[in-house]
């Protein structure tokens, strides 16, 4: 029997995300949104294109949640974007409501499956998802590190004009202007990117990839990115799959690693068939450390908010 993912929201990030799942013949995809017709629709136009691309999954739309019964995955991306000027974490009250909605009506029907939060403000929503849904915290992450890491891994292939599949980065923390690019952990072909560029270079790419989910709303400005966050969310979802045991940056709940215990904030992740098998520790230096707890901090004060 063929895998089921479940994406809650048929907006640009849900949307795109099932059309990866469905170009990649990962899974069957349910496409959930309270919009009457709009996942219905999509649904269909995206079902059609199989025949074209020869990919054998079905794809199907709903409002409600009867179809994602037994999801093996169920990616939430609903929530409202931000716009230009709004910070992440302007949209926490709204989403949170959101959140909490949805993880009841998937929990209900989907019981075993693991869940990937996509909506912002990212980690909050995440620790959110954790505590609502009471499922353990192997089978709750978020994604938002492969998505800055993405962004790192372009800007640093871009500036040195080689191949992306040569760039190897890492980033940590939260998803948020608090994020930690590790150029330490960032190599190219094997070589230390300090090696290949100049301080200041390197520092003009982090800031970059801080701001680079601003610099996308700041183009568009009615909505915020959604090629590569879904692009993301679907890396994580092949992973768990096909039990790949690939190490990414995720939000995971954290109970003492890095120092940190009781909340969700990106770390370097290995994802299988069961989620989140293992959270990897690396050595930070004291001001990787303090950047950390800094970016783990403006977390917790989120969830404070909302009282997560
Ligand atoms: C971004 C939003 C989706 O980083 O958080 O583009």
């Amino acid at each position: 029997m063929r895998k089921k993912v479940t994406i809650v929201g048929a907006g640009n990030v849900g949307a795109t995300a099932a059309h990866w799942i469905a170009s990649k013949e990962l899974a069957d995809v349910v496409l959930i949104d309270v919009a009457e017709g709009i996942p219905q629709g999509k649904a269909l136009d995206l079902l059609e294109a199989m025949p074209i691309e020869k990919r054998d999954v079905h794809v199907i739309g709903a409002n409600d949640y009867a179809e994602a019964a037994n999801s093996d995955i169920v990616v939430i991306t609903a929530g409202i974007p931000r716009k230009p000027g709004m910070s992440r974490d302007d949209l926490l009250q709204t989403n949170y409501k959101i959140m909490s909605d949805v993880v009841n009506k998937v929990t209900a029907v989907a019981p075993n499956s693991i869940l990937i939060i996509v909506s912002n403000p990212l980690d909050a929503m995440a620790q959110a998802a954790f505590k609502q849904s009471k499922f353990n915290r192997e089978r709750v992450i978020g994604m938002a590190g492969v998505l800055d890491s993405a962004r790192y891994r372009t800007f640093i292939a871009e500036e040195l004009k080689v191949s992306v599949e040569n760039v190897t980065a890492f980033v940590l923390g939260g998803h948020g202007d608090t994020m930690v690019p590790l150029p330490r952990y960032s190599s190219v072909a094997g070589i230390p990117i300090a090696e290949l560029m100049d301080a200041a270079t390197i520092e003009r790419i982090v800031q970059r990839t801080r701001d680079g989910g601003a610099e996308i709303v700041k183009h568009l400005k009615t909505g915020s990115a959604f090629y590569a966050p879904s692009a993301a969310a679907v890396e994580m979802v092949e992973a768990i799959l096909k039990d790949k045991k690939k190490i990414l940056p995720c939000a995971a709940y954290l109970q003492g690693e890095y120092g940190i215990s009781g909340y969700y904030i990106g770390v370097p992740c290995k994802l299988g068939e069961r989620g989140l098998e293992q959270i990897i520790e690396i050595k930070l230096t004291p001001e990787e450390e303090k950047a950390l707890k800094k970016s783990a901090d403006s977390v917790k004060e989120l969830c404070a908010v909302i009282g997560v």
